[in-house]
């Protein structure tokens, strides 16, 4: 363990030149103390303002005025939203409080898009996703005593993914810390997913597609024992694949921030559209667990927007996918969901190559940087980053980021097209 043999603190040009070369070399743990080290910025408080007037108008919109939702489980979704906002708060407080005792432990990375510029040798705080994770978790803990439902089995299963997001979270923490192997990371979400898996007492069928009745002969198919693989699969998917669609300013979270609004538009429409209560419950849950994690993930976007002050590490990207793989699997909507992370699926198959080895997969596959322009230009790595360099051409980090958040936001439009193009046909 890193922390056990205590090194000498690098300085900048050895982490420049150590940085595509071996694991974690950019986070380096030991018992120096920097209690010199200066605060970090400020939070992005316009950006946050931009984004709010953006979005909670319509959802409130939905909420209060679209849909005739019932008074009950308007309280209850107002009382999560009320809560999530304290979370909001309490995260930007705790934000650079957790940044001084992570960098006290010399938990920091480097921002290598920045590499050679005055701002590529400041030492970045790093895993600041356990602040988010940790307010989540007492958000959402504490939630169940306003949750005003009769069906106590719900609370099983709702506790059960929350031990699933914990344990998640904890996995991604120790890989921060540890550095854990790449083969290994992949395999630590399905760990974490079992939970969930050994307490939910759901339905374990699958409504077959219309179109697809005449030739499989049922109209609803149980899967049994691997329906609950088909949950493992889709817990270990979401997480690598938030994890791996990274490495610049903003985008682990705010691809979050995306998925996360469009999860919630689409259960207040579920809610709203259907009249069957077993149904309702579904979303409404969903809901409950999607509005801290927004709220929260808000919070630390505007430290990790760029420029960073913070970085998110591995116990955010695995703390948000696993919340996101639940909310899907307790709302029962795991394909549209598959359809929000469309560009997540988009840049698994782009990294399938290197993460099968077939081709070398370097420490980072992130762009090339130049100081001089500080523009980045699209490496040869399989990613949907690099991708989009070598079809836009070169871009600031921030521009390429806006980009990438922009076509998520697409892929999310194009699944509420597809629902509502297929509804009735297909299923
Ligand atoms: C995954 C990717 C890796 C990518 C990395 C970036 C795969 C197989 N792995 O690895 O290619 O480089 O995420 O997060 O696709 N960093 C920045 N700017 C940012 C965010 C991160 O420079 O905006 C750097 C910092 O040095 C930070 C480090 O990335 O310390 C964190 O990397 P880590 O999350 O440990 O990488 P992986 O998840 O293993
Ligand atoms: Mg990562």
């Amino acid at each position: 363990m890193a922390s056990s043999n205590p090194r000498k603190r690098p300085t900048s040009t050895q982490i420049s030149t150590k940085s595509s070369s071996s694991p974690k070399e950019n986070i380096i743990i030991n018992n120096n103390n920097t209690s010199s080290d200066s605060p970090i910025a400020s939070p992005k408080w316009g950006l946050l303002f931009k984004l709010s007037l953006f979005s909670i108008p319509p959802y409130f919109y939905l909420l209060f005025y679209h849909y005739p939702i019932e008074q009950e489980l308007r309280r209850s979704i107002l009382i999560n939203a009320a809560m999530s906002l304290v979370g909001f708060f309490l995260t930007v407080k705790l934000i650079p409080v957790a940044s001084r005792y992570v960098l006290k432990r010399n938990l920091f990375g480097y921002d290598i898009n920045k590499k050679d510029t005055p701002m590529g040798s400041v030492k970045v705080p790093e895993s600041l996703g356990i602040v988010v994770g940790i307010v989540f978790l007492v958000v959402a803990i504490l939630f169940q005593y306003f949750n005003f439902t009769e069906d106590s089995n719900w609370l099983v299963e709702y506790n059960a993914a929350l031990a699933c997001i914990c344990f998640m979270m904890l996995l991604g923490f120790v890989d921060d810390v540890l550095d854990v192997p790449w083969r290994v990371k992949l395999l630590l979400p399905s760990i974490a997913a079992l939970p969930l898996l050994m307490a939910y007492a759901g339905h374990t069928t699958i409504v077959i597609p219309k179109p697809l009745v005449p030739h499989i002969g049922v109209e609803v198919l149980d899967l049994g024992c691997l329906y609950k693989l088909y949950m493992g699969l889709l817990a270990v998917f979401c997480t690598n694949s938030i994890n791996i669609h990274a490495g610049l300013n903003g985008l682990e979270v705010g691809q979050t921030v995306v998925i996360a609004s469009a999860i919630l538009i689409h259960n207040i429409m579920q809610i709203g559209a259907s009249t069957d209560p077993e149904y309702k419950q579904a979303h409404a849950f969903s809901v409950y667990l999607t509005q801290p994690l927004l709220a929260t993930s808000l919070a630390l976007l505007s430290y990790n927007w760029y420029p960073s002050s913070v970085f998110v590490g591995d116990t955010f990207t695995y703390f948000a996918g696993m919340t996101m793989a639940v909310i899907g699997i307790l709302g029962h909507f795991s394909e549209t969901l598959l359809i929000f992370f469309l560009p997540q699926v988009l840049n698994f198959l782009l990294s399938l190559p290197q993460l099968s080895g077939y081709i070398p997969c370097p420490r980072h596959r992130l762009p090339k940087f130049d100081p001089k322009t500080g523009l980045l230009t699209g490496t040869n790595d399989g990613t949907l980053v690099n991708l989009s360099l070598r079809i836009l051409g070169r871009k600031s980090e921030k521009a390429l980021c806006i980009y990438l958040l922009g076509f998520q936001a697409l892929a999310c439009c194009f699944c509420f097209l597809l629902r509502h193009i297929l509804a009735g046909w297909y299923k």
